[in-house]
């Protein structure tokens, strides 16, 4: 049943320049039993603790993200990651590696897929009008939490790969620490081009998909013993620690030179980490 909640600062409307179904590509209308309807093929699109919900069960891959990031192992994996940030040198000197490559213009549009729980949201100017996708509604709950009192952030429960939004809609792209594991990253790259002004700039980053190469167990030849304390002691869960390793030879510079004009790629927190900044075509 369709309801706004406080925790959502901005409620979601039709917004009919903006949104599309991605079934048919029709217009959403806004009924007066709440949620939005699709116009054209009736596909209904429930706004739930006022986040837009366009798809509810991921699928392959990212349902495994989703159930990770949806479950208890994920507030024990966080641990981990703060601590990564601590040897990186904090977590906003961390991040800002990333966010500095999104332009300084006021009142500009951003859509950050995969936003997960907004941490860095509130750095992001007061006035720039946010849109987060994530496929976890757990993390989108605290994000609303987090950025409460945010003017202009709307969230959608979706996949990376199927954007409810026209083309050329907004004026830069983010995209941190889901891009590796996305069931298509490429064709999710395509996707947030699509949706992205031709010229915008877009801005993705992620640990190296084969960073667990340089754990002890595989430099001496075991690697079930880097296995063991991805999965247990640092609470990544077997499924997840699989879709790890099954993405670790991904040519991601290569997915950007595919898909953006000018594509950049370089390391970021000691080779930890990649940042790639292109254009939308
Ligand atoms: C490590 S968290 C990163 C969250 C946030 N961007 C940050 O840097 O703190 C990865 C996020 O990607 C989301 N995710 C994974 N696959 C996705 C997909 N295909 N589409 C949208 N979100 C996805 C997860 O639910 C999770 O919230
Ligand atoms: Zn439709």
């Amino acid at each position: 049943m369709a309801t706004t909640t406080v925790d959502s600062p901005r409620r979601w409307t039709a917004d009919p320049e903006l949104l599309r179904c991605v079934q048919c590509r029709g217009p959403l209308n806004d009924p007066p039993t709440g949620g939005l309807v699709c116009a054209g093929c009736g596909a209904d699109y429930p706004v739930r603790d006022g986040v837009l919900v366009v798809k509810d069960q991921a699928t392959d891959d990212n349902k495994i993200a989703q159930d990770f990031y949806n479950s208890p192992l994920w507030p024990k994996f966080r641990f981990w990651e703060r601590f990564f940030w601590f040897c990186n040198g904090g977590e906003r000197k961390s991040r800002d590696v990333i966010l500095r490559h999104l332009p300084k213009t006021g009142g500009l549009r951003l859509l950050d897929v995969a936003i997960g729980d907004g941490v860095y949201t509130s750095w992001l100017p007061e006035d720039w009008s946010i849109v987060g996708v994530d496929v976890s509604t757990a993390q989108l709950s605290a994000c609303a939490a987090r950025n409460a009192g945010r003017k202009d952030l709307r969230l959608i429960l979706g996949e990376a790969e199927s954007l409810p939004f026209h083309d050329h809609q907004f004026d830069a792209v983010l995209s941190i620490g889901g891009f590796n594991h996305f069931n298509d990253p490429e064709g999710a790259l395509r996707e947030m081009a699509r949706v992205a002004k031709p010229g915008a700039p877009m801005v993705i980053s992620d640990e190296l998909p084969d960073l667990t190469d340089r754990m002890l167990g595989h430099r001496i030849g075991l690697p079930g013993i880097d296995r063991w304390i991805v999965s247990r002691l640092m609470n990544l869960g077997d499924s997840f620690t699989d879709l790890v390793e099954r993405h670790r030879k991904m040519d991601i510079a290569a997915i950007g030179r595919n898909v953006l004009s000018d594509s950049r790629y370089e390391t970021i927190w000691r080779g930890g980490g990649y940042v790639m900044v292109g254009t939308a075509p």
